[in-house]
């Protein structure tokens, strides 16, 4: 949720920015900012997106030069997305400026402290506040930069990952953190901060996450110090990133989201690799096998999670109790933050993020902790702070996801919970050898048969043109499909704006069935498994009011093909998969309606990547 970056070294820093800016856009794309340091600070934002300010800088022609900068890309908090609530923002002086991802809790209070000092301001940010205060702190004391921002965040309630840049100090650049992500890239006589790694990869593999509270100070020479608010000096390792630029561009698609979907045989295999074989018989996980004494005797299973990682979660609720026979509760985070929930010491609390950066997930987790909970993560950005505060857990591995709706991530994190739950299961004696050998070899061959379905996506578009101007519709599913109709509803609404919701097939009956007419698309997951009559009951049931039906179906079905509008066909597989496979088809057909519609796919409206605002 909004994309910082900054640089300082020997080169133009205004290229780099844009270029970084544009890795960042995922974070948020409703404005865009730049600030250049030379003889004095130059500031240059705009509505929109990165592309929109490039073009007004070059029309404008204005005079980008200098080699110490920093950009941002917006997600409205405080303040409509507008040129003037566009980050980076200035002190009254003209002389700091900065920019920001996170929420001044108390900006109303420090605003009015501020205003009765003399202070004006010009947004309708939070931002602003924060650097009028850092200049108040720095022209009150005569504090360095340094100094005066400590100070100033000392009085600050709230979210923060900032960049502060000072025109009588044109050899440094200050960053600071507090529940929103920074990264520090270490170059070449060059030095980078990032919300993330990627506007960095290109130039340096040698990062640094910054943790809560901490300040660093950057100078061009390559000196850095990072400390703590109260000036404490924190050492931190450097670690080398493998990470690769090719992972974060088009490669060859339209989109990033047709790229994601497209990978997934690759991204699920990755997932398993070395850690499920089926031939010899074995599913393991390196951070559950360290703890497997404590975890195999958990008496309940709690995940947490919010958006898709929250379908993936509620997959494992059915996975983890049918399969290990251990009651599971699944929560969203932000629900679990703020009420007072009971966590017992044999509790095993699983949280699921793809960012590893999601405000009300972290939240969770630091309560789940502190209550003395062993908190395992699933999660996959490297070194993302949920990955870092969690006692153990499981990379998925995916590779950056950068379509803002998330697809690769939600298939590899099911793969890591199915591998988790037949790990568990054997271990505690509750699967038969037969079945878990079954289970281990269907999982092996799930790469496969997401490329099958994947050869159906002319056939998928093709449905995707038959419904597109649908106002609403409505996806359902039972069992193991009840999460995949909850996320193909949330795929849909994300991208195309089109209403949809997600049911468990039987619970239509009470309410939803009163909306369907000949207008409805009704998306059924109806594979050929357990509960398959009452499916074909529920189909019965839409037909029945006209509406348009349109079933995932397994290829060997006779009975839901004659009855649908349209179906899709996907291989059979053990019932406890499914949801790997039937999400696909189902990706595919959001993708293509959105795209039909004129929607920007990668970059949806109001909807950010990386949520690390509550
Ligand atoms: C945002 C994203 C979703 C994602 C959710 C949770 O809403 O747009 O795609 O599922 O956050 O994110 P996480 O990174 O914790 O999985």
């Amino acid at each position: 949720m909004c994309g910082i970056v900054a640089y300082i070294g020997k080169q133009q820093a205004y290229p780099l920015i844009i270029d970084g800016l544009k890795k960042l856009e995922y974070r948020g794309y409703d404005s865009t900012g730049v600030a250049i340091l030379e003889q004095g600070i130059s500031v240059f934002k705009k509505k929109g997106k990165v592309q929109d300010l490039e073009n007004f800088i070059n029309t404008e022609t204005k005079n980008t030069n200098g080699t110490l900068g920093m950009g941002h890309t917006r997600w409205a908090t405080h303040g409509e997305p507008n040129d003037k609530n566009a980050h980076p923002h200035t002190s009254g002086n003209q002389e700091l400026a900065i920019i920001h991802n996170g929420i001044i809790e108390n900006y109303t209070t420090l605003k009015k402290a501020l205003i009765e000092l003399g202070h004006s301001f010009k947004s309708d940010t939070d931002t602003e506040v924060l650097i009028h205060l850092i200049e108040e702190v720095q022209l009150k004391h005569n504090l360095h930069i340094e100094e005066a921002v400590k100070k100033a965040l000392q009085k600050v309630v709230g979210a923060y990952a900032i960049v502060v840049i000072d025109k009588k100090s044109p050899d440094i650049i200050i960053g600071a953190r507090n529940s929103s992500p920074l990264v520090f890239g270490l170059g070449q006589d060059e030095y980078f901060l990032g919300s993330d790694a990627s506007p960095i990869i290109k130039h340096t593999n040698k990062v640094i996450y910054l943790n809560d509270e901490d300040v660093i100070s950057i100078n061009r020479n390559g000196d850095y110090n990072i400390s703590n608010l109260k000036n404490k000096t924190v050492s931190h390792q450097i670690k080398e990133l493998d990470l690769k630029i090719e992972e974060l561009e088009k490669d060859g698609f339209d989109h990033f989201m047709l790229k994601e979907i497209y990978q997934q045989p690759a991204t699920i295999a990755q997932s398993m690799k070395g850690r499920l074989n089926a031939s010899e018989g074995w599913a393991v996980l390196g951070g559950m096998k360290q703890h497997i004494n404590r975890i195999s005797k958990s008496k309940r299973i709690i995940m947490m999670a919010c958006g898709t990682s929250w379908h993936s979660a509620l997959v494992g609720e059915y996975l983890f109790e049918e399969i290990a026979r251990i009651p599971t509760e699944v929560e969203y985070a932000s629900e679990f933050r703020y009420r007072n929930p009971i966590i017992k010491e044999d509790d095993f609390v699983i949280a699921l993020s793809q960012s590893g950066e999601t405000a009300d997930t972290l939240a969770a987790i630091e309560i789940a902790k502190e209550k003395g909970a062993f908190v395992y993560g699933i999660v996959n950005v490297v070194g993302s702070s949920i990955a870092r505060i969690t006692d153990s857990g499981s990379y998925i591995h995916a590779g950056p996801e950068i379509g803002v709706a998330s697809t690769k991530a939600f298939t590899s994190q099911i793969s890591i919970i199915t591998l988790m739950a037949l790990y568990l299961g054997h271990e505690r004696g509750m699967i038969s050898e037969s079945d878990y050998r079954e289970l281990l070899s269907e999982l092996e061959v799930v790469p496969k048969r997401v490329e099958q379905i994947l050869k159906k996506n002319d056939h998928i578009k093709y449905i995707a043109s038959e419904i597109k101007s649908a106002a609403n519709a409505l996806y359902l599913g039972r069992g193991y499909n009840f999460p995949v109709a909850l996320e193909g509803a949330l795929k849909l609404k994300e991208i195309s704006y089109i209403h949809a919701e997600g049911y468990p097939a039987a619970e239509m009956k009470h309410g939803p069935i009163a909306l369907i007419d000949m207008y409805m698309p009704v998306i059924v997951i109806a594979t050929n498994q357990s509960a398959y009559e009452k499916i074909v009951s529920n189909i019965q049931e839409v037909k029945a009011r006209k509406g348009i039906v349109i079933a995932i179906i397994n290829e060997d079905d006779t009975i839901i093909r004659e009855m649908a509008d349209f179906f899709i066909e996907i291989p059979s597989i053990a019932e406890p998969l499914t949801p790997l496979l039937s999400v696909i088809p189902l990706q595919l057909l959001s993708y293509h309606i959105a795209l039909m519609r004129g929607c920007n796919v990668d970059q949806p409206r109001n909807l950010a990547k990386s949520v690390t605002v509550e």
